[in-house]
């Protein structure tokens, strides 16, 4: 290793994805499964908006916070579905920059921070980086928030429960008694309870609950990413507790500075766009692909974000996307999101042409005799 390469940097690694964007770098035309962001383009309003903002001259640094049209018209939704006395938002570069200040500011070395095992990548990355400890908990076959699992991970150094729902790389929802009991489970115990919920969004059957509706301490991170497919565009936001908030901006100042400040322009925008016809699309394409593999793959049902994990026919998840690659489709294994190496993550956010190539390729592994 470098001798200049900090201690900090060794205790993760991101050989598994790059293995498998290395493999499916050889490909000619692959049918390509898995990509974490939507098919569809941002919405032209909310380029106009950019473009309009870039044009206009509003390109320098935006307060730390973020504009303030944008933050008032997210402080007005928030207010309307969380009336707490002391909450605040500010707008974050992107949702991955709120994780990353939610976690600066609230673990201290050596505390522990519980979440679901599958995760998304970035979770026990970011703790290691900060020294926290990272406790996942193992949700397996059915993706569920177990409570009891939950509070039988606490230990006196427990500092945070990061939730995620919609799930990366499940789809799985949180039910609104889930969430309640570890909404009620993380305030009983005093313990932070972050919220990722980049995927609100994306949520096909019923209404998208949040643990914020139970713990008014809850922080919240959203953003713009998936929802309006500006994942380059680097908008996100964070709402909690006001001297948490106001501890991130600190930070935020020091490090990310701001958002793209036209970017925040375009979010704005976005606030005003409709995404029904986007939402119902997926839902569409959730049903097409779960039926055309539940068959034969098991699978937990998502009902939200644009995932399915289902298990792999033979006994290792990297072998089995190994030999997908193999046949020219990519998706990811589980193994990047999981101690487990038993499934593999498909995203159906893509064409359904692309979608159905890729479920022909699946149902032809699905004996596992390939
Ligand atoms: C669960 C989850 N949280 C956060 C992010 C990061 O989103 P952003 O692009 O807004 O940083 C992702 C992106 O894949 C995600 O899946």
């Amino acid at each position: 290793m470098h001798p200049w390469i900090a201690d900090r940097t060794t205790t993760f690694d991101s050989s598994g994805i790059r293995k498998v964007f290395d493999l499916a770098a050889k490909l000619k035309d692959p049918v390509n499964l898995s990509i974490g962001q939507p098919d569809f383009d941002v919405p032209e309003a909310v380029q106009d908006a950019a473009i309009e903002a870039i044009r206009g001259g509003k390109n320098a640094y935006s307060p730390t916070q973020g504009i303030a049209p944008l933050r008032e018209a997210l402080r007005q939704e928030i207010a309307e579905k969380y009336p707490h006395e002391d909450r605040d938002v500010f707008i974050s570069s992107g949702t991955s920059g709120g994780l990353m200040l939610s976690i600066l500011t609230m673990v201290n070395p050596g505390d522990e921070v519980i979440f679901l095992d599958p995760f998304f990548v970035m979770y026990p990355a970011l703790l290691k980086m900060c020294g926290g400890v990272p406790v996942a908990v193992d949700s397996y076959p059915d993706f569920r928030l177990d409570v009891n699992k939950i509070a039988a991970a606490i230990t006196p150094r427990t500092k945070m429960i990061l939730l995620n729902s919609p799930a990366n790389p499940t789809g799985v929802t949180a039910s609104e008694a889930e969430l309640k009991a570890v909404a009620e489970l993380a305030a009983e115990k005093n313990i932070a309870l972050l919220s990722d919920e980049i995927y609100s969004r994306f949520f096909y059957d019923g209404e998208f609950a949040s643990p914020a509706s139970y713990n008014d301490q809850t922080i919240v991170i959203d953003g713009f990413s998936k929802s309006h497919a500006m994942t380059g565009w680097r908008v996100g936001y964070v709402h909690g507790p006001s001297e948490i908030i106001r501890t991130m901006l600190k930070i935020q100042q020091y490090t990310f500075v701001c958002a793209p400040q036209p970017a925040q322009w375009g979010a704005l925008r976005a606030m005003e766009v409709n995404l029904g016809g986007h939402i119902e699309d997926y839902k569409r394409k959730r049903d097409m692909v779960f039926d055309a593999l539940s068959d034969c793959y098991e699978i937990a049902k998502p009902g939200g974000a644009f995932y399915m994990f289902p298990k792999a026919p033979i006994d290792s998840g990297a072998k089995f996307v190994e030999q997908a690659i193999e046949r020219g489709l990519l998706i990811i294994p589980g193994n990047i999101f999981s101690s487990r190496d038993s499934h593999f993550r498909i995203s159906f956010a893509a064409s359904d042409e692309q979608l159905k190539r890729g479920v022909d390729i699946l149902r032809s592994m699905a004996g596992g005799s390939v």
